[in-house]
């Protein structure tokens, strides 16, 4: 017997349903524009989950300015131990910031099947499995950052019956296959993997050179048949990105090297914010975003968004064409001239050959 949507209500009382929802999780909320480093956020007991967590709903994640939002989420289990068996109408993607561990994956209409994980994996829940995650060492605790389109559902449907007690098995997405958990990917567009896990984002090494943005090589991985998609992109010593603009929702998490990254709305003074691997920054609806990278090494990101390029949620994207042509794009020869004089000066105090094109 369906149950009324008692549960998560938040129409009519100026909240959403997803705030609702967040405040009957119990576990502390962090807002703002950026956390310096994730591994240093405070953890609290999540019932639900039955490990230690957190929220990181960041000013870029959409959940207050956007219809279509993903937020973000600390996940820690204890050692030696496990999380609760669990299955939702959302979405998730899940990195290994620390630890080991293993997922069980299983529905009515698939039998139980195991795959391992370790620190730099990324892998995807298919949507509405149950599943359940094992921390695979004895002494340290594992910790998984997981971004998931539970804003988008849960404001949509507003049903806690539907969202975490739904039959429906999308076979379409997962069908018990052996190898979905293998890591092997199939390329399916330039630059595009489809893949449901990933054995270390880190030293994962298939990517392609792109221009667009500056020096620097990317590849996105479609996941689960999932809308929302991840891509990484490392670009080289000495060099920084061009700024662009899009939808809100892409939370970049630095995986290596050492940078800054600036983030503005038109017209007004950058926020800088000095990053580290560990880093997480989602750059806010419309504001202008730019990378730069100040270390001696390559530095790489990974960028969790609600936008597959398979399953589109939208038709046309302009995020690489630059502002002259109706674009979203601040092409080199168009930026302002302090952007470049500030990075000479970012490098040089580091000791490090800028090789930027001459303006
Ligand atoms: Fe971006």
């Amino acid at each position: 017997m369906a149950k009324a949507a008692e549960a998560i209500v938040g129409w009519g009382t100026g909240s959403t349903s997803y705030d609702a929802f967040l405040e009957q999780e119990g576990i502390p909320v962090i807002g703002g524009l950026w956390v310096e480093n994730v591994l240093e956020v405070p953890l609290a007991p999540w019932k639900r989950k039955g490990g230690k967590g957190a929220y990181i709903n960041l000013d870029g994640s959409g959940i207050n300015t956007s219809y279509i939002a993903i937020d973000c989420y600390l996940l820690e289990i204890p050692p030696g131990g496990s999380l609760n068996a669990e299955r939702y109408m959302y979405e998730e993607i899940l990195f290994v910031l620390k630890g080991r561990g293993a997922t069980d994956i299983w529905s009515a209409k698939t039998k139980k099947q195991t795959f391992e994980w370790q620190e730099g994996s990324l892998f995807t829940i298919p949507l509405n499995s149950r599943h359940q995650l094992f921390n695979g060492a004895g002494a340290q605790p594992a910790l998984l950052l997981g971004c998931s389109f539970a804003p988008t559902m849960i404001n949509l449907m507003h049903s806690e019956e539907y969202i975490f007690r739904n039959d429906f098995i999308f076979t379409d997405r997962y069908a018990g296959q052996d190898d979905y958990f293998r890591g092997d990917g199939k390329i399916i567009g330039k630059r595009l993997l489809e893949t449901n896990f990933v054995a270390d984002v880190r030293a994962f090494d298939k990517l392609g050179d792109d221009p667009t943005r500056g020096l620097g090589r990317n590849i996105q991985f479609e996941m689960g048949c999932n809308s929302m998609a991840v891509h990484i992109s490392e670009f080289p010593v000495g060099t920084y990105k061009k700024a662009h603009r899009h939808e809100p929702g892409a939370h970049v998490l630095i995986l290596g090297g050492q940078g800054y990254s600036l983030e503005w709305p038109e017209g007004e003074k950058p926020a800088k914010i000095d990053w580290e691997v560990g880093s997480l920054f989602v750059p806010p609806e419309r504001w202008f975003h730019q990378h730069f990278n100040t270390g001696s090494t390559p530095a790489r990101y990974m960028a969790f968004k609600p936008r597959s390029r398979k399953f589109r949620t939208k038709g046309k994207f302009m995020n690489d064409v630059s502002l002259k042509h109706g674009g979203n794009q601040i092409e080199f020869e168009d930026e302002g001239p302090e952007i470049r004089s500030r990075y000479e000066r970012e490098c040089a105090g580091n000791g490090v050959e800028v090789r930027m094109p001459k303006r």
